[in-house]
């Protein structure tokens, strides 16, 4: 159902079009495993090509010396995971044009790419993507880089996250052809626990504060098994998020498309790579508690979203390599949201 072409003939018609397909269509043939992403250089010209597949550099390089690249792409290839590659271009081609439009006529200047091309019944899923120029709004994995991203954009990404969890199931499934499994947040979140090790835990926080949290995971289990099953984004992160300028996010990667019965998951994954700025971490609170007024319990999921899904992770880490200047700084985000102070006071 999604195998082909888009319909933008301007861009069909591209010389650089034509060697992402030419380079799509070789490493589709390949054989070879390993993960491999490389941007080619020649000049003033790049290509960016990423994929699990091995590919003959040469090749591309002598394609790079005959084509002029007029316009970027990125060529997207996961080959272990036919699902969620389906799922990515499902999402892009059949849910989210529908969504954004919603979201331009609210004022909010969010985009995400198009898919111009995408093969999911062959060997290996892949697809080109339109290449959303601008400034990634992180180097490193779950950590944003300050200044990046302006209360705009939080207010965008808040309408488009919202705006995702309110999809009706059944059409995303039939319309964008997703497939969507069930997942259990309280599940997830005592296993991260358990996982993490309780003794690293107790070690970073203190017997007082780990039992603080315990407490809170406990008493909400009550609302969880309540909650109905809603559409979530999965992997809302400053990676995946392109400044494309002061009013406008740029937003990519959907492999993790789904279904979670926890409404403040998008919101509180991201909440901790914020801290890095806490005004706009601040702002990003109270964005997303506006825009849930409507969900009963929002503010506490959140608080326990963010303690289990982000800060659990990184104190744990941080332990372990004896970074305590960061291990303090994540249990104080954890005492400032058990305790409602810093940016949890006021909501
Ligand atoms: N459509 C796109 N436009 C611009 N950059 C992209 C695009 N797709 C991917 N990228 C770049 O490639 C990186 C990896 O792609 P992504 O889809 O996030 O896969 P993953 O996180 O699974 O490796 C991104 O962090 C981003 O820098
Ligand atoms: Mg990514």
């Amino acid at each position: 159902m999604h195998e082909g072409l888009s319909q933008h003939t301007d861009i069909l018609s591209s010389p650089s079009y034509q060697l992402y397909l030419d380079c799509a269509l070789a490493l589709n043939e390949a054989e070879g495993r390993g993960f491999w992403s490389t941007d080619f250089t020649q000049g003033e010209q790049f290509l960016r090509l990423q994929g699990t597949q091995a590919i003959d550099t040469n090749s591309v390089v002598a394609k790079l010396n005959h084509v002029t690249v007029d316009r970027d792409f990125i060529f997207k290839m996961d080959a272990h995971n036919a699902a969620q590659a389906a799922n990515e271009i499902g999402f892009l081609q059949g849910i989210a044009p529908n969504v954004i439009k919603g979201l331009h006529t609210q004022g909010h200047q969010v985009v995400v790419p198009g898919v111009v091309h995408n093969s999911v019944t062959g060997k290996h899923p892949w697809m080109i993507q339109e290449f959303i120029a601008g400034k990634p709004a992180s180097a490193e994995p779950y950590k944003l880089d300050a200044g990046a991203l302006t209360p705009r954009h939080i207010e965008g990404l808040c309408a488009f996250i919202k705006t995702c969890s309110r999809l009706d199931l059944g059409t995303v499934e039939q319309e964008g052809g997703l497939r969507l499994g069930e997942d259990d947040s309280f599940r997830v979140f005592q296993s991260n626990l358990d996982h993490y090790g309780k003794d690293a835990i107790v070690g970073a926080l203190g017997p007082a504060l780990y039992g603080k949290m315990s407490e809170l995971l406990a008493n909400l289990q009550f609302i969880f098994t309540d909650q109905a099953q809603i559409f979530s984004l999965g992997d809302v992160n400053a990676c995946n998020m392109i400044k494309v300028s002061n009013e406008c996010l740029g937003l990519i990667d959907f492999t993790s498309v789904g279904t979670i019965n926890n409404p403040a998951y998008d919101y509180g994954f991201l909440l901790e790579s914020l801290s890095v700025e806490p005004p706009l971490q601040k702002h990003f609170i109270y964005t997303a508690l506006r825009a849930n007024q409507d969900v009963p319990y929002f503010k506490d999921l959140l608080r326990v979203t963010f303690i289990y899904s982000g800060v659990i992770n990184k104190i744990r880490r941080a332990y372990a390599r004896g970074d305590m200047e960061q291990v303090l700084w994540s249990k104080q985000q954890i005492e400032d949201a058990l305790l409602g102070r810093g940016v949890w006071e006021y909501y």
